[in-house]
C-alpha cells in the first residue's frame, strides 16, 4: 500500500485509501521523475482532485463511480509522457471531470463547469468550445464520453489545456457530419473531405489556453490495420517519413513481418483498432500534424514486453528510454510481467517543423490490473 501523499487535504486519522490518494501519489512521483517542481506538482494535484467532483474522495474499495472510457479498469484518469530528443519529457494527465455523474448530460454540464473555471483561472477564451455546444452536447447525449480534458503539466504552474469531445454524442450515425460541421465552424471549411477513410470518429480535440500554435484535432479509427495502411494515412503537408512510420508500427506491435510476404497477404492487427489523429492549425485546409496511436496493450503479453518494445522505439528515435521505466515505477510497484496495460498506447506524433515525438499513455490501474495474456493478438494475425 502506498503511503498517503502530503496534499494539504485533511487526513483525519487512519482511513481507507481513496481514488484521490491513488492518483495524487502517482502524480507526485511522476512529477519528481520528469523534474517538475514540488510546488507545480502540488498545484496540479489540487486542480486534478478539485475537478473530479467528489469522485476523488471515494474509497478505492468501492467500484468506480462510472464506467469511464478513459481506461480499461474505468479509472477516470490517465497519464502520458511525451518524449522528444534533447528535451525533458512532458507529463500530461487526461481526466473525465463528469465521472461521478449518472448520465452524459450531467457529465457534460460538470465538464463544462470545470473548463470554464480553468478559463477564468488562467484567463483564456472558451470561444471555440462555446461555438460547438449544440453539436456535442445535445439534449440526450450518447456516450462513451461527454467531455474529457487533458493538462500539459508545464513548469511554472500554467498548463496547456486540451478538451476532448464525442462526435457520436448525437448518435454514431451522425459522427461524420458532426466532425465536418465542427471543422467548418472553427474555420476549416472543407478540411473534412481531405481526411482519409475511417471506420469511426472517436474524438475531436481543441487546444485551449496558451499554445504557440493551437490545434483542432480529429481522431479516426482504423480496425485491421496493416503496416502499409499506417504509411498511407498521413495527410500532413510536410508528412512523416514512411520508413519511420513503418518502423514504429512494426516495433510497437512486436511484429516480425516476413520480408517475402506478398502484398495480397498483408497481415493486419486483430486487436483493438489503431487510431490516427490529424491536427489542423492556422485555418489551413491541410493538416499540419499527424499521429499514429497503437494500443500496444493488445499486442504484447505483459508490460515487461511492452517496455522492451517502447524502449527500443525511444532509443531508435533518439530519446532517453530510462525515463519510461522510471515512470512505470512511479505509477505502480507491481512486477511488470504480472499484468498488461500499464502502457495503454504508444503514439508517434509529427508536427510541422518539429522533431517527431513519441508519447506513452500510462494507466493508473486504480481499480484493476489486466492479467498477462498467454497469446498476443498479434500471433493470430491472419491473411486478409
Ligand atoms: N481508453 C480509450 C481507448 O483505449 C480512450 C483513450 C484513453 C485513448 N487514452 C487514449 C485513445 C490515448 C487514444 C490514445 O481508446
Amino acid at each position: 500500500m502506498t503511503p498517503p501523499p502530503e496534499t494539504g487535504l485533511p487526513t483525519a486519522g487512519p482511513r481507507e485509501a481513496t481514488l484521490g490518494d491513488h492518483v495524487l501519489g502517482q502524480l507526485r512521483r511522476l512529477g519528481a521523475t520528469v523534474g517538475l517542481s514540488e510546488a507545480d506538482t502540488a498545484l496540479y494535484g489540487q486542480i486534478l482532485i478539485g475537478s473530479l467532483s467528489g469522485a476523488a474522495q471515494r474509497p478505492l474499495s468501492l467500484p468506480p463511480a462510472s464506467p469511464s472510457f478513459i481506461s480499461d479498469d474505468h479509472t477516470p484518469v490517465e497519464f502520458s509522457l511525451a518524449c522528444t530528443p534533447d528535451a525533458a519529457p512532458g507529463l500530461r494527465v487526461l481526466v473525465e471531470p463528469g465521472c461521478a455523474t449518472s448520465d452524459m448530460t450531467d457529465s457534460a454540464r460538470t465538464g463544462l463547469k470545470v473548463i470554464r473555471a480553468m478559463a477564468t483561472r488562467w484567463d483564456f477564451s472558451t470561444g471555440q468550445l462555446d461555438a460547438l455546444e449544440d453539436l456535442f452536447f445535445p439534449a440526450s447525449a450518447e456516450g462513451p464520453l461527454a467531455l474529457w480534458y487533458a493538462l500539459d503539466l508545464r513548469p511554472g504552474g500554467v498548463p496547456g489545456v486540451k478538451v476532448y469531445l464525442n462526435p457520436s454524442a448525437a448518435g454514431t450515425e451522425h459522427a461524420a457530419q458532426t466532425v465536418q460541421e465542427a471543422l467548418h465552424r472553427l474555420g476549416y471549411g472543407n478540411a473534412f473531405t481531405g481526411l482519409p477513410q475511417a471506420a469511426g470518429y472517436p474524438f475531436i480535440a481543441l487546444d485551449l489556453g496558451t499554445w504557440k500554435v493551437p490545434r483542432v484535432k480529429v481522431y479516426l479509427r482504423h480496425p485491421r490495420m496493416s503496416a502499409d495502411d499506417a504509411c498511407a494515412l498521413s495527410r500532413a503537408t510536410s508528412g512523416p517519413a514512411e520508413a519511420a512510420i513503418r518502423y514504429f508500427f512494426n516495433e510497437a506491435t512486436g511484429a516480425t513481418w516476413p520480408p517475402e510476404q506478398e502484398a495480397e497477404e498483408m497481415q493486419r492487427l486483430l486487436g483493438r483498432p489503431t487510431l490516427t489523429c490529424h491536427a489542423f492549425t492556422n485555418r489551413e485546409a491541410e493538416p499540419s500534424g499527424f499521429t499514429l496511436h497503437i494500443p500496444v496493450r493488445d499486442y504484447v503479453r505483459n508490460d515487461e514486453e511492452a517496455l522492451v518494445q517502447a524502449a527500443a522505439l525511444l532509443t531508435r528515435f533518439g530519446m532517453d528510454p530510462s525515463i519510461l521505466n522510471r515512470s512505470l515505477r512511479a505509477l505502480s510497484r507491481r512486477h511488470l510481467a504480472d499484468g498488461v496495460g500499464l502502457i495503454a498506447y504508444l503514439a508517434l506524433a509529427y508536427e510541422r517543423a518539429r522533431p517527431p515525438r513519441i508519447t506513452a499513455y500510462l494507466s493508473s490501474e486504480a481499480y484493476a490490473v489486466r492479467p498477462p495474456q498467454e497469446k498476443r493478438l498479434l500471433d493470430e494475425l491472419s491473411a486478409r
